[in-house]
């Protein structure tokens, strides 16, 4: 088969498209003839050498995929070949096939194409996983997203409005902020020109946002605290504006906050079933309502993974950004 290879660490000009070995399919796995893929964060990460596969996993890039089902393992019962689906993976996207456990397996919600199905696993699981499973935002609280614009951002908007929390974001232009507030957004804040501390605090009558979902990790984290109400939650899912801060007690003893962070990467096989099945629950039903709809700003083809990445990492997109076999 073909896949994107990383031929050596560095820039987007790295990534070439070229013919590897199929996948060696096991017992539990699903073998998925691969529609198309989605690039998250990560991969930009993981193809400067920042952020390694885990032990076992597929050398190749991609968290995702959306495809049809082209065999199974022989202890595998729920899929069939021919299933149009969609995966969570731990790599291996960016390639024509792709092997995965069949607890990560999803079965395209109706209504959405088979192509942009292939950006939902990681944003739904990412954000189903953190602030509904862990942080319990509840209906009638409010939330507090960093990068409103992002896939993940684009994503959690709309599944807390459909859940009925009241939604902040923060964005870093007019534009990705009046998209934002087309999704449902009740307070836009653009963090170039206006301070969020002070805007949360004046829009929820000095008491600050129930939880956070913030991936901009150390240069928010006072911030952060600050924008957080008493019993507030705060759930870090990435590092863009540093990874080391430091911490007074005293900030989270006064308003007993909580501050939790994961990655859904490095969960084991087991962990992500979990919440795959959580998400197809709880998740999809939202999306066959129509009330929570794929992002997709731009799709590319395979052969073209480093432009991709190019306008992934000018931060001009918003939303999910395709590769298509
Ligand atoms: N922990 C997990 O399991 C998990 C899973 C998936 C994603 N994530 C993390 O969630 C975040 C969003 O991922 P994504 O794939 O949705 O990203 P994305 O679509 O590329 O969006 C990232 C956005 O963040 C904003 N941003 C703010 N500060 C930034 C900075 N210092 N550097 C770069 N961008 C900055 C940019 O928009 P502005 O113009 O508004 O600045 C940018 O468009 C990433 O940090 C990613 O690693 C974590």
């Amino acid at each position: 088969m073909k896949a994107v290879v990383i031929t050596s660490p560095g820039g987007p000009e790295v990534l070439q498209l070229q013919e590897v070995e199929d996948p060696q399919l096991k017992d539990d796995e699903v073998l998925i003839k691969v529609h198309a893929t989605a690039l998250n964060r990560a991969d930009t990460l993981q193809r400067r050498g920042l952020y390694p596969p885990p032990p076992g996993a597929s050398p190749y890039l991609g968290l995702e995929c959306s495809g049809t089902v082209e065999s199974v393992g022989k202890n595998v019962s729920r899929w069939n070949v021919g299933n149009q689906v969609c995966a969570l993976l731990t790599g291996g996207g960016y390639a024509e096939k792709v092997a995965v456990p069949a607890g990560q397996v999803l079965p395209v919600p109706p209504g959405v194409s088979l192509t942009e199905a292939a950006g939902l696993p990681e944003v739904a699981c990412t954000v189903w996983s953190t602030i509904f499973m862990t942080s319990h935002l509840a209906s009638g609280e409010s939330l507090l997203v960093h990068g409103g614009s992002s896939g993940i951002g684009t994503f959690a908007i709309q599944i807390a409005k459909y859940w009925g929390a009241r939604v902040f974001v923060t964005a870093g232009s007019e534009e990705k902020l009046a998209f934002c507030k087309n999704l449902g957004t009740d307070v836009c804040i653009n963090y170039k020109t206006e301070d969020f501390v002070a805007r949360v605090k004046e829009e929820t009558e000095g008491k600050g946002v129930d939880v956070i979902l913030d991936s901009i990790g150390a240069s928010y984290f006072k911030k952060n605290l600050e924008s957080l109400n008493y019993d507030g939650r705060l759930f870090v899912i990435g590092t863009m504006g540093g990874a080391v801060a430091e911490l007074d007690f005293r900030s989270l003893l006064g308003k007993r906050q909580t501050v939790q962070a994961a990655g859904l990467r490095s969960r084991s096989p087991e962990n992500k079933a979990v919440i795959v099945r959580e998400v197809e629950e709880k998740v999809w039903p939202a999306i066959v309502a129509g009330k929570v709809k794929p992002v997709v700003y731009k799709s590319f083809p395979l052969s073209e993974a480093g432009e991709a990445h190019r306008l992934m990492e000018s931060s001009n997109h918003i939303g999910k950004i395709l590769l298509v076999p």
